[in-house]
């Protein structure tokens, strides 16, 4: 994979305090599978905090592993705040052994029916290095031109974790990020402090119970959106608005 570095400036102990601190923090996670992770952050999913779940389940046309969600969300999750949809993307995976196989037939449209910003946080656990999604360019795209429409403009984050196969990661780039209209906050890596901080709030569910060792070249990535420039005078001048006669500060 390139290499993609973050700012300095990121600090990840702020982040997770004033995501916990937040009492209207709006969560989204893309491709949970049957572990999904409202059940484990610092906080409950009531009042104005909300969660979305959307899931393909590209290689279980048939959900069998919904019983899990459904069991899991029995255990911890009813009653709160915790919406759970199918994201039908127009196409399915059409090999389901090996599971690696990147086949996949039909269009991918990860659209979800979610407004424009309305995420404090979108999350996705292992997604971009979905073999169905890693070797191909235009779903790539399309999905990280999903997750950065969702994420608020200011404040708004992207979490991706990959552990599973990081090494598949190889067309995501800065320049398709800032494509998208993202940038990077930082990568941490399993070597790093923060690891272990980060772990028991995007680690899933099932990964807790039969934890996954992080593959080689693993790694978190906090991305956010870049903000608009402030406008320059030229560009004033070249929109008319130079002669029109509002003063101009
Ligand atoms: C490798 S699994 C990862 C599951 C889990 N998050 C984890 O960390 O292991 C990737 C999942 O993403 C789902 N997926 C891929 N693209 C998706 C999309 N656009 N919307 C919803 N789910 C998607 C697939 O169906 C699959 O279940």
């Amino acid at each position: 994979m390139p290499s993609l570095t973050g700012s300095p400036e990121f600090n990840i102990d702020a982040y997770l305090d004033q995501r916990a601190a937040n009492p209207s923090f709006t969560m989204v996670e893309i491709g949970h599978a049957e572990f999904p992770l409202p059940y484990q952050q610092p906080f409950e999913f009531e009042g104005d905090r909300r969660y979305f779940g959307f899931e393909s389940w590209l290689r279980d046309p048939l959900g069998s592993r919904l019983e899990d969600l459904a069991e899991l969300h029995y255990q911890h999750g009813a009653g709160k705040n915790i919406t759970y949809m199918y994201l039908d993307p127009g196409g399915v995976a059409i090999k389901k052994r090996p599971w690696r196989s990147p086949e996949y037939e039909g269009s991918y449209d990860p659209t979800t029916p979610l407004p424009a910003g309305i995420a404090d946080e979108v999350v996705l656990a292992n997604v971009f290095s979905d073999p169905h999604v890693a070797f191909n360019l235009d779903r790539t795209t399309k999905l990280l031109s999903e997750v950065s429409r969702l994420a608020k403009v200011i404040g708004g984050e992207v979490v991706l974790r990959e552990i599973g196969t990081p090494q598949y990661l190889t067309l995501l780039s800065e320049q398709i990020l800032a494509e998208a209209g993202l940038q990077i906050d930082a990568r941490v890596e399993p070597s790093d402090e923060a690891w272990g901080k980060l772990e028991p709030v995007y680690e899933g569910e099932r990964d807790k119970e039969n934890p996954r060792t992080p593959q080689p070249g693993s790694f978190y990535l906090f991305l956010s959106k870049i903000q608009p420039r402030e406008p320059f005078m030229s560009d004033l001048g070249s929109l008319g608005l130079g002669q029109t006669g509002i003063d101009l500060p």
